[in-house]
């Protein structure tokens, strides 16, 4: 891990699932728990074992502070941080909706920070962040970043953080699509007369492996799609009603993922 965080501290502010989550897979890639500063109202047990400083006061100038509590939160939480701002704090967030601007009025315009929109199989360090920095984050600020997040998955850079909203709807919400689209699949099995426990097997695992394998291959998802299709089999039978111009998932998820996208932006307006 980074000798500036191992030297100056890291303070992780909100240590639930997500911050949690960073938190375990910094340890065990090396970060001296003794260089780590949480704040959280209550700290799991497995926190309290693990060595690092639990509600104590900051050191004086940490290289890093994450913000990963619930956005609705941040109005309480960042008064007690507002301190480390200025210039020789990296300022990282993981709160979804919460724009920029709204760090740099708390931590000051010269603050680097960096916003970040991770998703939640970062529980098992298979998300994806895409992260977006201000006009102070300097290269060492985003790849810094980029190594802290790596603990929890890929990360991906943005050039603008007006795609902040886009990318919150497709993968920041997307993984409960993906939920929904087991447990629709599994009904579906059950409708076609197979016992609930099979039909939710057969639907998880056929949507895991698919992830899988759509990850790892060389073919891009559409020729995977082709591979598995024979001319007047099955899957094509179904695909015409998946791929149904009207009706299909095309025109469907285009609905859902504007739908989130506009929600978002709502949000970050205050909405
Ligand atoms: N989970 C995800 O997949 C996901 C995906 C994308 C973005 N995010 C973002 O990640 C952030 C955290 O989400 P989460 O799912 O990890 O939420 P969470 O599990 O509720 O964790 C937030 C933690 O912050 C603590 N907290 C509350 N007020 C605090 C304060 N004033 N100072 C310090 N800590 C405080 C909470 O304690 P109490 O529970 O005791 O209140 C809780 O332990 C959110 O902003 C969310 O938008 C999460």
């Amino acid at each position: 891990m980074n000798d500036a965080i191992a030297r100056q501290g890291l303070v992780l502010m909100g240590c639930g699932k997500m911050g949690g989550a960073m938190l375990s897979g910094w340890l065990k890639g090396g970060l001296p728990p003794a260089s780590v500063w949480v704040t959280d109202p209550n700290p799991a047990d497995w926190l309290v074992d693990a060595g690092v400083h639990i509600n104590a006061d900051f050191p004086e100038d940490p290289a890093v502070a994450l913000i990963a509590v619930k956005p609705q939160m941040m109005g309480d939480a960042l008064p007690s941080v507002a301190a480390l701002g200025g210039g020789r704090t990296l300022v990282i967030s993981v709160a979804a909706g919460t724009p920029i601007a709204r760090f740099e009025e708390v931590f000051g315009p010269d603050t680097p920070v960096i916003r970040a929109m991770p998703n939640t199989p970062a529980a098992i360090g298979r998300g994806i962040t895409a992260i977006i920095g201000n006009a102070h984050a300097s290269e060492k600020h985003l790849s810094l970043a980029e190594t802290l997040l790596s603990a929890i998955g890929q990360v991906v850079r943005l050039q603008d953080e007006a795609q902040m909203d886009a990318v919150t709807a497709v993968s920041g919400s997307g993984p409960a699509y993906v939920f929904h689209l087991i447990e629709t699949l599994a009904a579906a099995g059950v409708a076609e007369g197979l016992a609930p426990d099979l039909a939710m097997a057969l639907a998880k695992a056929t949507v895991g492996g698919a992830g899988a394998l759509a990850e790892t291959a060389a073919e891009d998802p559409g020729q995977l799609r082709v591979n598995v299709t024979s001319p007047n089999g099955t899957t094509q039978a179904a695909l015409e009603v998946l791929m149904e111009e009207q009706s299909g998932f095309p025109p469907l998820l285009k609905r859902a993922v504007k739908a989130a996208a506009d929600r978002s932006k709502e949000l970050s307006r205050g909405g």
